[in-house]
């Protein structure tokens, strides 16, 4: 199971010292929230932060894009080395087109899906997914409370993906600690996002076992 910390918890003033500490403490990914005010109500930052950051890092970027026409983005995305993307299947009209752009740029490509989006509406594009994103917080701001409605969604998508698609990576994202993390990873989630969780305590490695443990 790979933990990606959401660097929209993090110190902002104090980005690359944040970055390290999470790197040290373990993180597999590096998770980036990219808001619009459209798609979301809220605003985050984009595509120079994200090129400035992917430079530093030393673990894999995971790009998460709550934005309408994420389309006008994904190639600068594989420009500037960003290894996942995902994009959220209700914010464009041809996901399969934007998951094979990314595909053949060499992305691992990813949809995301809002809290009440049902998993049946990626059935027909799954086995061309490299992950899928499950929101268990209606996207926009950190620090949300953790929503049960995803567990039987994550099962239901365990179940589809070892039919059709057994590579497929589950990430899942928002109010995640180490009271839901069990279950989670019981039901087969592969990737673990948390930002308040993780930086609002002072060890970090700390915090990153107890997702673990
Ligand atoms: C929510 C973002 C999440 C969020 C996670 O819109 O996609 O990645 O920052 O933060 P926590 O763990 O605080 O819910
Ligand atoms: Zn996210």
């Amino acid at each position: 199971m790979k933990v990606a910390p959401s660097l929209l918890a993090a110190n902002f003033l104090h980005l690359e010292r944040e970055i390290r500490a999470v790197e040290e403490a373990g993180a597999d990914l590096l998770h980036l929230d990219i808001m619009d005010g459209h798609f979301v109500p809220n605003l985050t930052f984009g595509l120079p932060l994200i090129k400035t950051i992917k430079k530093i890092s030393r673990i894999p970027v995971d790009v998460h894009f709550m934005v309408t026409n994420p389309e006008q983005y994904l190639l600068e995305m594989a420009e500037i080395g960003v290894d996942y993307v995902s994009i959220h299947q209700e914010s464009v009209w041809h996901l399969q087109r934007q998951i094979s752009v990314l595909k053949s740029a060499g992305v691992k490509a990813g949809v995301a899906l809002n809290p009440a989006t049902p998993v049946i509406t990626l059935y027909p594009i799954l086995p061309e997914l490299d992950f899928v994103l499950l929101m268990s917080v209606n996207p926009g701001f950190g620090g949300q409370k953790f929503l049960p409605m995803v567990y039987p969604k994550l099962r239901e998508l365990k179940e589809y993906a070892g039919r059709v698609n057994q590579g497929l990576e589950i990430e899942v994202d928002g109010g995640v600690n180490n009271l839901n993390a069990p279950q989670l990873i019981e039901l087969g989630a592969d990737i673990l996002v948390a930002g308040t969780y993780i930086f609002s305590h002072s060890d970090y490695k700390q915090q990153i076992l107890g997702l673990r443990t």
